[in-house]
């Protein structure tokens, strides 16, 4: 995600959105740049890189005088981190610059209008579409930059962020929001914008958060003016007064980032199909694809290469490939596959997955299969990094930075990517019927409202995690679609409270762990609506015979395993194939509240590195 900051008032700009830039660097960002009025023109620097970075090239390029300026930390989406790319953008007359956190869909059909206006462009970013927008529609109506902003937001699809100076009218700023944060920090003849309120906590602590579709021109010497985007009706906005400290700020007012991650994942699963996902036309959109269709439609074999949570993503995703695109899927661990010296012809199609883009197995997997002639795709949350260049094409997660060691908004990110390559080569091969392809569309544009509702459940979470955080052992059980999500289960429980647990296809059982059962091991069960829903509870039934201590993953309403079970955790019914979008939640709850428990340090767990870039 991208973090901006801009200042209007009696002090120096320069420091104070340098800084709010540092404050901002936890939300992950791979370029950095700042635009400053110093009175007659603007001076701008922005570069790939860090801020510090930034910081050494301002002080030898431009001059930092001025009370007006801009700032951004760019995660990028459009274009690939540059100079060039980064934010913040001129408009062609050089009068109007911009920053932008969010992604505007329709740039493209914009940019070729403007294009044929005259307008040049210097980047590949949508930010540079939308002030070039905002620029054509002031000088062709003759309005005020706040009227011209509102007009050309009304044009937009997507999520923004924005704030926009004219360098002739430097005693104002406009900003609006829809879908990403912007809060607005009101001091003594002074006013700061930022994504959040790291950047002015020391200078004010009361701030106005702009809702969606809100937009505000900020002037010196008046009160800030909130009005609706659409519709031109006047907000009279709450301006609250923050008690957050710096870090509870940082952390979106949860304990860790790990919370934060797990409840974001409703907002980046959107995020993840905005623009890609249009059920109302049955299409989706997948920019990486489109050129290699035929590729993954003849291959003979997918082979999946990734590590821990990924190799799970990639699990569902051979049940989903299979089931739906009819081509064999292998899941291989990347370590394993790298060493085994394994068959691959260019028959084969590699999809790589993996959060970080930068896990040194994987990595090496991808170059074995590119040396042995497979095609390879992936899938990565970074953009830019080492393996979404080394693979021949892929589709981004937008699950913005994940910090938390232990990955959850990437999982079903990455399993909300692979569902809709599925579906979009099913379609094209011929193996999904319509019916089937048109319903999977609705129901994955209806997951984000199902995490939410199995957010719901967290208090009831929290107090099945006090009953069982003193276990030495856990066994988490699944079929089918929900085995690989019983396997992360276990490992999210492992990796953050330490307590030792196993994930098994429940109908494993009988071929052994049920020795382990006796009235001190709980079993997590996956038991909500499927084909496999009456072996299930017969495997509950098993385990109950035993002593065993039952935790069941359930769909809401459900009565048969309410019966059997110790605990039920509900989540909201979806179809099968969709189904680990939402059963991983109550798991990644659970070991989240156990952990806590036990006073671990969850965000940074022993022995663990957010991305393990050696062997
Ligand atoms: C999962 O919670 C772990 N943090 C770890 O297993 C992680 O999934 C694995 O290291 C792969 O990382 P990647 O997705 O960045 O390649």
């Amino acid at each position: 995600m991208c973090g901006i900051v801009g200042y209007i008032g009696n002090r120096e700009a320069y420091p104070i959105i340098l800084n709010g830039l540092k404050r901002l660097e936890y939300r992950g960002y791979d370029s950095a740049g700042i635009a400053l009025y110093d009175g007659t023109n603007i001076q701008m620097c922005k570069t790939k890189g860090k801020v510090s970075d930034l910081e050494s090239k301002v002080t030898s390029d431009i001059s930092t005088a001025g009370k007006l300026g801009i700032g951004h930390t760019r995660w990028a989406t459009h274009g690939i981190p540059n100079d060039v790319n980064s934010h913040p953008h001129y408009s062609m007359s050089g009068d109007l610059v911009i920053i932008h956190n969010g992604i505007i869909e329709n740039y493209a059909s914009i940019k070729k209008e403007l294009i044929k206006r005259g307008y040049i462009f210097k980047s590949e970013t949508d930010t540079e579409v939308l002030v070039n927008l905002i620029e054509d529609i002031k000088i062709k109506e003759k309005v005020k930059l706040g009227k011209a902003v509102q007009i050309a937001l009304n044009q937009v699809i997507g999520a923004y962020a924005i704030a926009v100076f004219d360098r002739n009218k430097p005693d104002e700023i406009v900003v609006a929001k829809l879908g990403s944060p912007l809060a607005i920090g009101i001091g003594e003849d002074e006013f700061f914008v930022a994504s959040d309120a790291t950047p002015f906590i020391e200078f004010t602590n009361n701030a106005i958060y702009l809702e969606d579709e809100e937009m505000a021109i900020i002037r010196l010497g008046r009160e800030v003016r909130v009005r609706k985007i659409k519709g031109d009706q006047l907000v009279d906005p709450y301006v609250q007064e923050l008690q957050l400290n710096l870090e509870q700020i940082e952390k979106g007012g949860y304990e860790h980032f790990m919370l934060k991650e797990i409840y974001e994942q409703p907002t980046v699963i959107k995020d993840t199909y905005r623009g890609r996902l249009l059920a109302d036309q049955g299409i989706i959109k997948l920019g990486g694809l489109e050129d290699y269709i035929q590729k993954f439609v003849n291959a003979n074999r997918i082979i999946i290469v990734a590590c821990g949570t990924s190799w799970h993503a990639g699990l569902v995703a051979e049940y989903i490939f299979e089931d739906w695109l009819r081509i064999p899927v292998e899941v291989e661990y990347a370590s394993e596959f790298r060493y085994r010296n394994p068959i691959i012809t260019d028959k084969d199609v590699v999809i790589a997955i993996s959060q970080s883009g930068e896990t040194a197995d994987t990595l090496a997997a991808i170059k074995l299969a590119k040396q042995q002639g497979a095609f390879v795709y992936g899938v990565c949350n970074v953009v830019g990094s080492t393996i979404s260049r080394e693979t021949h094409s892929g589709t981004y997660t937008h699950a913005g930075p994940e910090i938390g060691v232990a990955s959850t908004k990437a999982f079903t990110t990455q399993i909300t990517v692979l569902t809709m390559i599925a579906l979009k080569l099913a379609k094209v091969k011929g193996t999904i019927s319509k019916s089937n392809y048109m319903m999977h569309l609705r129901e994955l544009e209806l997951i984000p409202s199902c995490v939410e509702e199995a957010l719901r459940s967290d208090e009831k979470i929290k107090a099945i995690a006090e009953v069982f955080k003193d276990a030495s052992n856990f066994l988490y059980l699944g079929r089918g679609y929900n085995f690989p999500v019983a396997l992360e289960g276990a490992l999210k429980l492992k990796e953050i409270s330490y307590i030792h647990a196993e994930g098994y296809p429940a109908a494993e059982m009988k071929h052994g762990p049920i020795a382990l059962i006796d009235d001190q091991m709980p079993v997590v069960v996956i038991a909500v609506n499927s084909n496999h829903y009456e072996k299930v509870v017969s495997n509950i039934e098993e385990i109950k015979a035993r002593q065993g201590k039952i935790i069941a993953v359930v769909t809401e309403g459900d009565t048969s395993v309410k019966e059997l079970a110790d605990y039920i955790m509900e989540v909201p019914k979806t179809s099968e194939n969709l189904s680990p979008l939402v059963t991983t939640i109550p798991l990644q709850l659970l070991s989240y509240h156990i952990a806590v428990m036990l006073g671990r340090n969850v965000d940074q767990p022993r022995n663990l590195a957010k991305s393990v870039t050696v062997e």
